[in-house]
């Protein structure tokens, strides 16, 4: 147990800038055994318990909001197993997605959720989250492969959700309900994933564009041409010009924006779906597209691409990071309005993301150390814009303390009431990560 002040330090922040919330006690758990203990403590003196990942959650889902314990998992590390005819994994929530994925790979197979912060985030805060990422497009999110959890409620007991199978329909889908509960139903201890075949072939291109617009409108195109890419991720030219002179990929200069494409599957279909990817390019107005040459630029493209987040909360004091998602053919509209939006706010913003998806990261950049109403003026107008053209508030980074505001826009009370009432059947007395998702 950490109690230490500088020591518990680290527990009580994340990556969603929320600021430092106090808490008595970190409990860093190594079992199943101690997580149980640790909740049903808890319950008996009715002390809150957040649970924790690594912390890389960007809207505040990990932090002690009514202070208590926070339960991490971190030390739980243990890949049990990984079965190559089964197709499936078993890890504790603490394993780290870059370990994961690189155990996977070594047996010839492939685990395909990608939050782009593979190097630290969990597999736990993973599921917590429900995330997402870039391949999402063509492999969908992490619940897609979280085939059975085996978890502990508040008061400490166990529960046995799921299945090892591929397939499995007796009762209610209890895991696709914890899989993005925010860590607010239940702690996951045991993950069973699912895994795929490795692609054989991958390939990557990237296209470069006046502006973000011409862009999104080549994913409509790519996608008309039958073409099935498993990533295709935008970064328009305020992202592009923070990123320039950090990056181990020279992003073109005067880029308006850029479109990173990747396919894969067998070589032999490969490369002509690449072209048709390319040709979608340039029928929407790309004025290079360029193909990586080897796998060493392939990783740089990607390296580049994750240097977003980080670099933009380098360069600014403040980075409002909202995480819309829209039906995909309103994409273009999403990026006019965006521009609309911060012209009329006068706040810089800074959009990129997984537009095959239409999940875009809109940035709203701030060095005042106060942020200024324009900025959260901005936001709401963002929100707006996202519900009018039929999308929703949080494509993959969750609800946390950041959006709650947020959610009686997108849902009707009586589907607020309903997971209200969800959450009083796992954790009556709403101990467990209490303050989150809904407001009060
Ligand atoms: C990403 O796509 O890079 C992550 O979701 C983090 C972010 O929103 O920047
Ligand atoms: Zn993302």
């Amino acid at each position: 147990m950490v109690r230490d002040e500088e020591r518990l330090e680290r527990f009580l922040v994340d990556e969603s800038g929320l600021g430092r919330f106090p808490a008595e006690c970190a409990v860093l758990a190594e079992s199943r055994a101690e997580v149980e203990l640790v909740l049903r403590l808890a319950q008996e003196h009715r002390v809150p318990v957040t649970p924790r990942g690594a912390g890389t959650g960007m809207t505040g889902g990990c932090l002690p909001a009514k202070g208590g314990i926070v339960l991490s998992t971190e030390r739980m590390t243990k890949i049990v197993e990984i079965d190559t005819d089964d197709l499936v994994a078993v890890v504790e929530p603490g394993v780290v997605l870059g370990d994961f994925a690189a155990a996977v790979e070594a047996a010839g197979l492939f685990y395909p959720p990608d939050p782009a912060s593979l190097a630290s985030c969990t597999l736990g805060g993973n599921v917590a989250e429900n995330a997402g990422g870039p391949r999402a497009f063509k492999y969908g999110v992490t619940r897609e492969y979280v085939l059975g959890l085996e978890s502990v409620r508040m008061g400490g007991e166990v529960l046995r959700c799921g299945r090892r199978t591929q397939k499995g329909v007796v009762g209610y889908d209890v895991t696709a309900a914890l899989v993005g509960s925010e860590g607010t139903f239940a702690v996951a201890t045991e993950l069973t994933l699912k895994l795929l075949p490795k692609p054989p072939a991958v390939q990557t291109l990237l296209a470069v564009f006046a502006d973000p617009i011409a862009a999104g409108q080549a994913v409509t195109r790519a996608i008309h041409l039958g073409a099935r890419p498993r990533a295709l991720e935008l970064l328009d030219r305020a992202t592009i010009d923070h990123l320039r002179g950090r990056t181990p990929y020279r992003l073109p200069d005067g880029a308006g924006a850029v479109l990173l494409c990747e396919l894969d599957g067998d070589p032999e279909g490969l490369d002509h779906a690449l072209m048709r990817c390319a040709q979608a390019c340039e029928a929407a107005g790309a004025i290079d597209v360029l193909i990586a040459q080897s796998e060493q630029q392939r990783r740089d493209l990607w390296e580049t691409r994750r240097r977003a987040n980080p670099t933009l909360k380098e360069l600014h004091r403040h980075k409002i990071a909202e995480d819309v998602v829209v039906p995909r053919g309103a994409m273009p509209e999403m990026l006019r309005r965006i521009d609309a939006i911060a012209a009329a706010a006068d706040v810089p913003i800074a959009t990129y993301g997984h537009a095959g998806d239409g999940n875009l990261h809109i940035n709203v950049l701030v060095d005042e150390e106060q942020i200024p109403e324009r900025a959260y003026g901005a936001i709401d107008a963002l929100m707006r814009a996202t519900l009018e053209l039929r999308g929703s508030l949080a494509g993959e980074h969750g609800v946390g303390l950041m959006k709650m505001k947020y959610v009686p826009w997108e849902q009707a009370p009586p589907l607020l009431r309903i997971q209200r009432e969800l959450k009083r059947v796992f954790d009556p007395d709403d101990l467990l990560n209490p303050g989150k998702i809904f407001p009060s």
